[in-house]
């Protein structure tokens, strides 16, 4: 019921871990499961995503959109970034059971926080 590429993600997730000197780092949970992912970019020249990690207590497919994310994120603009939908992750992953649908939230909204912190921080 997984895709290669689920799995491939789950079972070799890209960019885990977490950026000691992070530009911006954003948390979300999913009040459904209860799961939690946290990710940390660090932004460049011209507001580029140089580098970006995640860490999180949640599912395999939570995991797999993550790792998936991360890769489609590394090298964009942070307004590139942000236009990022979890369904683009769905998508490039070519599928998720639609109950693990929710999970792919997660990435996103992780993305967006962490850029908001960055931009919050910028402005201070
Ligand atoms: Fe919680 Fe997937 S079940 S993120």
């Amino acid at each position: 019921m997984y895709t290669e590429k689920v799995l491939d993600h789950f079972q070799n997730p890209r960019n885990v871990g977490e950026i000691e000197d992070a530009s911006g780092i954003g948390t979300v949970g999913n009040a459904k499961c209860g799961d939690i992912m946290q990710m940390s970019i660090k932004i460049g020249e011209g507001e580029v995503i140089e580098d970006v990690k995640f860490k999180t207590f949640g599912c395999g497919a939570a995991v797999a959109t993550s790792s998936m994310a991360t890769e489609l994120i590394k090298g964009k603009t942070i307004d590139e970034a942000m236009r990022l939908t979890n369904s683009a992750v769905v998508e490039a992953l070519e599928g998720l059971p639609p109950q693990k649908i929710h999970c792919s939230v997660l990435a996103e909204e992780a993305i967006k926080a962490a850029i908001e912190d960055y931009r919050k921080k910028k402005t201070k």
